[in-house]
């Protein structure tokens, strides 16, 4: 990375912070009998105030810095086609993560914001106004909540792990067989299974030590920049799920306390996955 732009990211960092907590207070004005919502698909949801909060972060950001770029899931979701990552510093923007919840008015949703330069995960800054909990990283220097560091657990024994998976990403059909045998695999090998219906939440989680693995296929760009940084900042460990090097462009991974605990995961992930693939290929 150049001098210029690595003696910067604080001034970044910054700048960027107060705007996420400023958009947090529209999640408190949310009126949930009012609220008007769209259907994505039959599983997606949207509201205004995604766009609205992407385009404040993202037309302030650009009259500050006009040299950035931007990935959001609003401006360069699906529709837009496959977004692309160049070396010049990209903010990565969910402007609300787990939309479901914020519609039923269930606190478990967030801001999610991350900054890559040359590729590399450098800012990662997450905010649930709800719980006016603010997780922050910046590489190489340790992840924080509320300014207090957090650190992962140390949990290497699957059994005592608690194990938070994304089941909605089941409801793609693609999907469907190998979330429902890995789950069936894994919830007698675990402590216990939650899931949060929110990836950024569930990554803070890992990162303070409060679940010890989280696994999701199938995410994109804008779920998981912020949040795989704050999980390897604090300490844990990040990994495709097919057991290759994790790709934020292609974000289907596992977050976990130790690299053992990964291990663990994705050697009894394969079992499953071969016995699902079996039972296709005897069809
Ligand atoms: C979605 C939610 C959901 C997950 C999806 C995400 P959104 O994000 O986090 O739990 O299963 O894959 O895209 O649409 O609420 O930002
Ligand atoms: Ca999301
Ligand atoms: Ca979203």
């Amino acid at each position: 990375m150049t001098a210029n732009e690595t003696s910067r990211i604080e001034e970044y960092y910054n700048f960027v912070l107060p705007l996420i907590k400023e958009s947090g207070k529209l999640f408190l004005e949310v009126k949930k009998e009012t609220l008007e919502v769209e259907n994505k698909s039959d599983h997606d949801l949207v509201t205004i105030y995604d766009k609205k909060i992407e385009d404040t972060l993202i037309s302030k950001i650009k009259a500050e810095f006009p040299h950035h770029r931007f990935i959001g899931e609003e401006s360069s979701g699906t529709k837009h086609g496959t977004p692309t990552l160049t070396d010049d510093p990209t903010w990565i923007i969910d402007p609300i993560d787990g939309t479901t919840n914020f519609v039923k008015d269930i606190p478990f949703t967030g801001i999610s914001v991350g900054l890559v330069i040359e590729k590399i995960q450098v800012i990662g800054i997450i905010f649930i106004p709800h719980l006016n909990d603010l997780y922050t990283a910046i590489k190489g220097r340790g992840a924080y909540m509320n300014g207090k560091k957090i650190s992962c657990s140390n949990v290497q024994d699957i059994k005592k792990s608690l194990f938070c998976y994304e089941i909605s990403v089941a409801s793609r059909s693609a999907l469907f067989k190998l979330i429902l045998t890995r789950l069936q695999f894994l919830t007698k090998e675990v402590l216990a299974v939650r899931s949060f219906g929110c990836p950024v939440i569930s990554l803070c989680y890992v990162a303070s030590g409060k679940l010890d693995a989280y696994q999701c296929d199938g995410l994109y760009p804008w779920d998981a920049a912020a949040g795989t940084l704050i999980v390897k900042e604090a300490g844990g460990y990040v990994i495709d799920s097919s057991g290759e090097e994790f790709d934020l462009m292609k974000p289907n991974f596992i977050a976990t306390s130790t690299k053992t605990l990964a291990e663990k995961y994705l050697a009894i992930e394969k079992i499953a996955d071969n016995t699902w693939m079996k039972k296709e290929t005897d069809l």
